[in-house]
């Protein structure tokens, strides 16, 4: 692997003992994979940053580090919002140790902006290398902007921050982006919603692995990709997909997928997912929710009262601009909390089943919440944290 004098010193630590580690993190990451060089990234996404997921171990790795980052770097979702962690009934002991996560980060230059949705914060466009690692973000990024980035890990991604450079392997070469699986999709006369959109993920990310599907028959929006890829980055570890005539490269390029594996997905396919049960609380916004699904939910909510809890999660920059939609959610006597999510805060675990809307939190949910998980539409999940009359399941 070709290294430049710049690169080649930083691995013989002339530049301190946290950038030599990192680079060579890197150095081994690219022998493995065989990238000829490294590239400079234009932004960095961390995950591991929930105490509740990396623990004492992790937070005394990142206490080791001395360096600053050297590319635009986010945090992903912690175990609490920031401010509100006491409403949501996170234990103080808990809460101290998150700020110290939150603080060794801030030591190294990350910015405190913790969200799986960093697109909704920061553009980035077609062409952009990232090293991102949450990995419904890498999913988003790769496959509705057809920027370019690999499935990092938590160390991968911080090592590339710290020194600003990625391998050039994977899914930075367009030679390796083309699709791998043709998934048909038929939903007949059905109009799919985001959480159909999740269903449909949850079942083609076990068939994918880590393969690229491309798929056909179906028109998702933005936050429909969103819950596809998610969904899919979850059941499986796809990391870019395609959608016929609607995803960048699948309008650029023209595949030929005569000769790969082909899968229908029928409607029932999608609806067998839903499945009924009494919940305890709903969790809405994994990923974190976009200014349109909070309007949603907003407007669904409008004139009602819920009766058990319902959490909406979101970015603290999407938040803040949309201030008189998190009043008219809260109105209710829902919950918008900032920084964190249904799965990797500890505040979801005192309850038994959780109803959500995504395909991701429902795949997640089971293991890292200890809860029993029901899918439901969005409408669905608003008419039970209501007590509202609901139609049937998957068709709310
Ligand atoms: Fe984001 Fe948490 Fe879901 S990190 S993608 S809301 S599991």
């Amino acid at each position: 692997m070709f290294l430049t004098s710049e690169e080649e010193r930083i691995l013989a630590g002339e530049e301190g003992e946290t950038r030599r580690k990192m680079m060579e993190i890197l150095v081994a990451l690219g022998k493995v994979f065989g990238a000829e060089r490294m590239i400079p990234v234009r932004s960095v996404q961390v995950s591991g940053a929930s105490y509740k997921t990396i623990g004492e171990y992790g937070l005394s790795w990142l206490r080791s580090l001395d360096a600053s980052v050297a590319a635009p770097t986010t945090l992903n979702p912690v175990g609490m919002d920031r401010t509100r962690w006491k409403e949501m009934g996170i234990d103080p002991a808990f809460a101290a140790k998150q700020v110290e996560v939150i603080e060794a980060y801030q030591r190294l230059g990350v910015r405190l902006e913790c969200t799986c949705t960093p697109y909704y914060l920061h553009l980035i466009r077609y062409g952009d290398h990232l090293a991102w690692s949450e990995s419904s973000a890498v999913a988003y990024a790769n496959s509705v902007v057809g920027a370019r980035t690999n499935r990092e890990g938590g160390p991968s991604a911080l090592a590339a921050a710290i020194v600003g450079k990625t391998p050039e392997y994977g899914l930075h070469l367009v030679a390796a982006r083309a699709p791998q699986l043709v998934i048909q999709v038929n939903p007949g006369e059905h109009e799919m919603e985001t959480a159909h959109y999740g269903a449909l993920g949850y079942r083609v990310g076990a068939i994918a692995g880590n393969r690229i599907p491309i798929f056909s028959g179906i028109r998702p929006n933005r936050d429909q990709l969103k819950a596809l890829g998610a969904a899919m980055a979850a059941s499986g570890a796809v990391a870019l997909f395609h959608v016929e005539g609607i995803t960048p490269e699948a309008r650029i390029f023209t595949y030929d997928t005569r000769g790969l594996e082909s899968f229908p997905v029928e409607w029932n396919d999608i609806l067998d997912v839903f499945k009924d049960a009494p919940v305890d609380a709903v969790a809405l916004g994994c990923p974190h929710c976009s200014e349109q699904e909070l309007a949603r939910i907003a407007a669904l909510l409008e004139g009602k009262t819920v009766r058990i809890p319902l959490y909406v999660f979101a970015a603290h920059g999407v938040i803040e601009k949309q201030k008189p939609l998190v009043e008219a959610i809260e109105k209710s006597g829902a919950r918008v909390f900032a920084d964190t999510c249904m799965v990797v805060s500890p505040a979801m675990e005192r309850f038994g089943t959780i109803m959500v809307n995504s395909g991701k939190a429902f795949s997640y949910v089971p293991n890292m919440c200890g809860a029993a998980v029901r899918l439901g539409t969005t409408g669905e999940c608003i008419q039970v944290a209501t007590g509202a009359p609901g139609k049937e399941k998957g068709l709310g």
